[in-house]
């Protein structure tokens, strides 16, 4: 019993101490505030980001995109990070609706997220 609860714990803390580690699909907690527009797998208020890493910006199928984000970058590491710090100021013109991520831990763990998830 002992043994079992001790192991338990000694899995648990290896698991928080490589949280990247655990599944390269998991979404980061920094993904929680684009949830409410983007899911992945399917368009929603936003288009569906899966496989959006080294996209060219706007090309969906099926999402109404605005002109702007239509003429906008492909979406390498540099300028996602670019636009997740500010969305407005790098795509200007574009209807996403978000201010930036505002934690550096996030936005490099949703930058490392978009790189994979698809
Ligand atoms: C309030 C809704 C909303 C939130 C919150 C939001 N987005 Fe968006 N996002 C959109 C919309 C709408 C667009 C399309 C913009 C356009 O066409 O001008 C978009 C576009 C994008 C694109 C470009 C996709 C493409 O196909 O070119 C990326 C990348 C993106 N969002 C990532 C994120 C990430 C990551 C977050 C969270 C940190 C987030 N968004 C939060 C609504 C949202």
């Amino acid at each position: 019993m002992l043994t079992t609860k001790y192991l338990g714990l000694a899995l648990g803390a290896a698991l928080l101490a490589a949280p990247f580690a655990a599944s390269a699909q998991e979404a980061p907690a920094g993904f929680n505030q684009c949830k409410a527009c983007h899911v992945i797998g399917k368009n929603g208020v936003g288009p569906n980001l899966a496989g959006v890493f080294g996209r060219k910006s706007g090309t969906v199928d099926g999402f109404k995109y605005s002109d702007a984000m239509k003429a906008g970058p492909t979406w390498d590491e540099a300028n996602l990070t670019k636009y997740l710090t500010d969305p407005k100021g790098t795509v200007p013109g574009n209807k996403m609706v978000f201010a930036g991520i505002k934690k550096p831990e996030d936005l490099a763990a949703v930058v490392a997220y978009l790189k994979v998830v698809k």
